[in-house]
């Protein structure tokens, strides 16, 4: 994913506050028109290629997903020069391929959301704004995190709409049948408005997901930190091993 004369930025979710392997030269507290971001800025070398380095939910984790500053997150990233961000979401599956532990590089997004500050286009404007949005990740660093992950033996699914809840709260069981009805085939809490924000500002954006439960329902117990937590410590090694490779790409 080398993105020539940028930084790549890489937004860490839930399971992912530091990134080991980062050479890190420099880190940076920075503010932006709309706040601060979730994070210090840390820049450094992930194999050789620049990266910056945001904790989404804050080092250490504390700012749930409802309440992340998206906007001051993806707009510090563009300060910082860069235009490919890689987004790693932990989530829940629903398709039958998308068990715990399993690495998901989504396609598409439906968005449940509400009530989050969504977009850079409002307020004092000189006229309106309407960004495509029919392909909201980048196809090429798609293909640079599967390609990865396939040469890595990293179990993957490649494909996959990404369904984005408000949380914190968990679903219902009837909610992720109706998220199943529409298409969905994972869920989370954060995958917007990032993607959408990083369209805005013109900023290639890929989700890199990793399932860390079934999704409500898709299994005969309730949901546990445990659970969570032991697909965490499965999956993770998986994802640093995609995110390293892939900066060589
Ligand atoms: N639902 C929503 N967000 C999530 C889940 C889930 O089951 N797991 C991890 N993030």
């Amino acid at each position: 994913m080398t993105d020539i004369g940028n930084a790549v930025g890489i937004i860490g979710g839930t399971g992912l506050t530091t990134l080991s392997g980062l050479k890190i030269n420099d880190t940076r507290n920075v503010e932006t028109p709309w706040g601060a971001p979730s994070s210090e800025l840390t820049h450094g070398l992930l194999d050789g290629q620049p990266v910056v380095f945001l904790s989404r939910h804050g080092n250490p984790h504390q700012i749930p997903p409802h309440q992340v500053n998206y906007r001051a997150n993806i707009k510090a990233l563009y300060d910082a020069g860069v235009r490919t961000v890689i987004g790693v979401n932990a989530v829940g599956g629903i398709h039958p391929d998308m068990g715990p532990a399993r690495v998901v590089i989504p396609d598409q997004i439906i968005d449940y959301t509400w009530g989050r500050a969504g977009t850079f286009f409002e307020g004092d404007l000189r006229q309106v704004t309407h960004i495509d949005f029919t392909w909201p990740y980048d196809q090429a660093a798609r293909d640079v995190l599967i390609q990865a992950a396939r040469t890595h033996d990293v179990p993957f699914a490649g494909f996959g709409v990404y369904g984005a809840t408000q949380g914190p709260r968990l679903e219902t069981a009837a909610e992720i049948r109706r998220m199943e009805r529409d298409g969905c085939d994972l869920v989370g809490m954060t995958g917007m408005p990032e993607a959408a924000l990083a369209a805005e500002l013109g900023i290639r954006y890929v989700c890199l997901g990793l399932v860390v439960n079934w999704a409500a329902g898709k299994s005969d117990h309730i949901i546990t930190m445990e659970e969570i937590d032991a697909a965490i410590d499965q999956g993770m090694s998986g994802v640093r091993r995609i995110l390293e490779v892939s900066m060589a790409s």
